[in-house]
């Protein structure tokens, strides 16, 4: 049996609970239909794993938009990591974007490197317009250099896991965004 105090006993505190996820994900979905959908342009997602998945499921079922998926992995957190180290893009098998009406998918925007680098790797398959939506932003390192279009929501400083976003690669079923105990980041992991 699922038994949601095995990691819940692991978080300081809820930043941003699951209803309004929900809600803000339902309202980024209508401003790309905004943007897309009249009249229907077709989109080429692109997004980045593994972070991403749970918010590019939520958004595409809410997305009455003619679109294809692609996928790509970056890593810039090694393991128990919390700050960003270098950059990888393990993963660049990209679909012929040319003329394609591109959206860029991402869990949360830091540094910018990995948008960076994901643009940059869309860029040079002459795309006709590329967008890029985040669920989370940490407001204090975005860069100006890297556009993000649609935002769900604009963060400080933590360290965040759930919905998507890991610690060590644990705590992505988490159905809320929150802040791990001090205590569990560089802990040995029980499992
Ligand atoms: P950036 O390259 O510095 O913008 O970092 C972006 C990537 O680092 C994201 O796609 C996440 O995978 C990861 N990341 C950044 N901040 C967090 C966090 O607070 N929790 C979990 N992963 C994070
Ligand atoms: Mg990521």
């Amino acid at each position: 049996m699922y038994n949601a105090d095995i990691m819940e006993d692991d978080i300081a505190k809820v930043i941003i609970s699951s209803g309004e996820i929900a809600e803000r994900v339902s309202a980024m979905a209508d401003e790309m239909v905004q943007t897309y959908g009249q009249p229907d342009e077709g989109i080429t997602i692109v997004t980045v794993l593994a972070g991403s998945l749970v918010f590019l499921s939520d958004l595409i079922r809410r997305l009455p938009l003619r679109m294809r998926i692609a996928l790509v992995t970056a890593s810039s957190y090694a393991g128990k990591a919390t700050t960003a180290g270098k950059i990888h893009l393990e993963s660049t098998t990209l679909p012929d974007l040319r003329n394609r009406n591109v959206l860029i998918v991402d869990d949360i925007v830091e540094t910018g490197g990995t948008l960076r680098l994901v643009q940059a790797a869309v860029r040079r398959l002459c795309p006709r317009r590329i967008r890029t939506a985040v669920l989370l932003r940490k407001t204090t390192k975005a860069p100006s250099d890297v556009p993000i279009d649609f935002v769900g929501f604009d963060i400080g400083d933590d360290f965040v896991v759930g919905y998507g976003l890991d610690y060590d690669g644990l705590y992505r079923n988490l159905p809320f965004i929150a802040v791990l105990k001090p205590e569990m980041y560089n802990a040995e992991s029980a499992l």
